[in-house]
């Protein structure tokens, strides 16, 4: 069952007790109700994915009461600081490195080495997200190919049952999500148009892209919009050789190289959990030793296993030029 909170003190230290607990609550934001769950969690956002059923890890925006606490999970550019100045609290999200400091999990980035942050505008999420006192990762409460909810009962028509519990506090007065600016690059690019329109943008900062941003990849799989290994990705291994890395799915094949293990009962929720930290992991061993590439035995296209098998699918693709 899933508890439905009032926008009282109580309701908002219940609430965050929950998330603190790696529950998922949904709770309303000035653009729209999101789903959140504690970014520090690799299990709690995998049960977001899993929750949305959402067909793959796309990277998702942490939410944060101030600017202090968002910045200190990314380097925050002069740019971003003057930026956070003037539209935050609001519906504007940053994307920015990931700072070595940050505890926010992979899974919550999609794997990149980038994080999208905000600070929302609406005074029960801040009180949340105060009381939480960790990153907060919140998509649209929707099902994956859903329209984003702005009231608690679009939330719970599709998800009842499947979080723990929504914080009911009205309907959400913006209505759209929240604009998201890539800073990663020399010029800021507009990746998804929302609350904060771009014309107030550009008169705050000059001329924005909106084009795709051209980040340099910081090791030959590392692109723009993807995390993909360094090593070569083989896919339904039924056994593994001395010079491959094994990414394993239950009892390991016998005889790799390196071994890393997404879950050894078969569980979909703690593979996603484990699923870029077991990546990196590998790829750090073919560093010091000779290996050739990662096997993945096979994963159920099931539940998350759609998301898992998705990424390693794109993984295992002839690589794109990195230009
Ligand atoms: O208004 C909103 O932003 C709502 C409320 C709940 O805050 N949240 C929301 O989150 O819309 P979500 O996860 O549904 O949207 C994430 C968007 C996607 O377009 C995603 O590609 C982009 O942000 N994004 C997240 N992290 C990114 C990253 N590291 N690099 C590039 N884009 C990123
Ligand atoms: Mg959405």
């Amino acid at each position: 069952m899933t508890e439905r909170l009032a926008d009282t003190p109580a309701g908002i230290a219940r609430a965050a007790e929950l998330l603190r607990a790696g529950e998922l609550v949904a709770f309303g934001t000035e653009t729209v109700y999101g789903l959140g769950a504690d970014a520090t969690n690799a299990y709690a956002v995998a049960a977001v994915f899993e929750a949305k059923s959402r067909p793959r890890f796309n990277p998702l925006i942490l939410h944060y009461p101030d600017a202090d606490s968002a910045f200190a999970d990314v380097e925050a550019s002069d740019l971003a600081r003057r930026l956070a100045a003037m539209f935050w609290p609001g519906p504007l999200t940053l994307v920015l490195p990931r700072s070595e400091a940050s505890r926010v999990t992979l899974l919550a980035s999609g794997g990149l080495d980038t994080l999208a942050v905000r600070v929302p505008a609406h005074p029960t999420a801040l009180a949340v997200l105060r009381a939480v006192a960790r990153p907060v990762a919140a998509p649209s409460a929707n099902r994956s190919g859903q329209v984003s909810p702005t009231t608690v009962a679009h939330v719970l028509s599709e998800l009842e049952g499947r979080i723990a519990a929504v914080l009911d506090s009205g309907p959400c007065p913006v209505g759209v999500e929240s604009t998201v600016l890539d800073l990663t690059s020399a010029r800021p690019v507009l990746l998804r148009p929302g609350g904060v329109t771009l014309e107030a943008i550009d008169a705050a900062i000059g001329p924005v892209g909106t084009g795709k941003p051209v980040s340099r990849p910081r090791s030959p799989g590392m692109l723009a919009s993807h995390y993909a290994p360094a090593l070569p990705v083989r896919l339904n291994a039924r056994c593994v050789a001395a010079d491959e890395a094994l990414l394993a799915f239950g009892p390991p094949l016998a005889g790799a190289g390196a071994t890393a293990q997404l879950s050894l009962t078969g569980c979909l929720v703690e593979a996603a959990a484990n699923l870029f930290a077991s990546l990196r992991a590998l790829d750090d061993a073919g560093k010091n030793h000779t290996l050739r590439a990662i096997a993945v035995m096979p994963i159920p296209e099931t539940g998350l296993g759609v998301a898992i098998n998705d990424r390693l699918r794109r993984a295992a693709a002839p690589r794109q030029e990195a230009t």
